[in-house]
């Protein structure tokens, strides 16, 4: 089946209240039922435009995939080298719009950084799917400092121009 044309562009801080309510709305239906309650309650309030606004003025880069005027997804991005979210919404998953929003996350760190390696925490249903994008878990399933449970992953680019043995 031919793939839908997304666009991606960066977020400019107006976007912030659609991230904040794209985020929510998906972080519910997948990622709160493998929470406490208490964190998922953390995620959703700290997901909210104002926090969003902030981090994008102070240099935080979010990436936003639509089709044709709809936000379908967002990825955020923290020093060029930590993927802080990736969420597609529900009835645009499966079409490969988290790996082409990733994709260009990644080439614009590499760009702007030259970064080689790139970290994430995993939500449990996000596991599989960053195994397929070619992050590899660093340490078992853990509750990290904000409560939530998640799964240490990373991924390191091959040194360009180095031949494999
Ligand atoms: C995780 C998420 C962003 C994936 O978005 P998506 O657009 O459906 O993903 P894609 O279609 O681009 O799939 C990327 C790859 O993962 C694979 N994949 C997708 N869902 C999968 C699943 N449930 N199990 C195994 N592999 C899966 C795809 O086959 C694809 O691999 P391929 O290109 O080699 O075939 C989306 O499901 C989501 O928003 N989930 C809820 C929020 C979440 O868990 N985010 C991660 C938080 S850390």
């Amino acid at each position: 089946m031919s793939q839908p044309i997304l666009r991606v562009r960066l977020a400019r801080p107006d976007d912030a209240p659609a991230i904040a309510v794209l985020i929510r709305r998906v972080a519910r239906r997948w990622i709160l039922p493998d929470q406490s309650r208490e964190a998922g309650q953390a995620f959703i309030s700290r997901i909210n435009a104002k926090s969003l606004r902030e981090k994008i003025c102070t240099g935080q880069r979010f990436y936003l995939g639509y089709l044709a005027d709809v936000l379908v997804g967002v990825s955020g991005m923290r020093d060029d080298c930590h993927l802080v979210h990736l969420f597609v919404g529900t009835r645009y998953q499966g079409q490969g719009i988290a790996r082409r929003l990733w994709q260009r996350t990644m080439r614009d760190a590499v760009r702007r950084a030259g970064t080689r390696r790139f970290t994430l925490n995993a939500t449990r249903c996000g596991v599989p799917v960053y195994l397929r994008l070619g992050f590899r878990a660093t340490g078992p399933e853990q509750i990290a400092h904000h409560g939530l449970r998640v799964t240490p992953m990373k991924m390191i680019l091959p040194t360009p121009g180095r031949k494999r043995a």
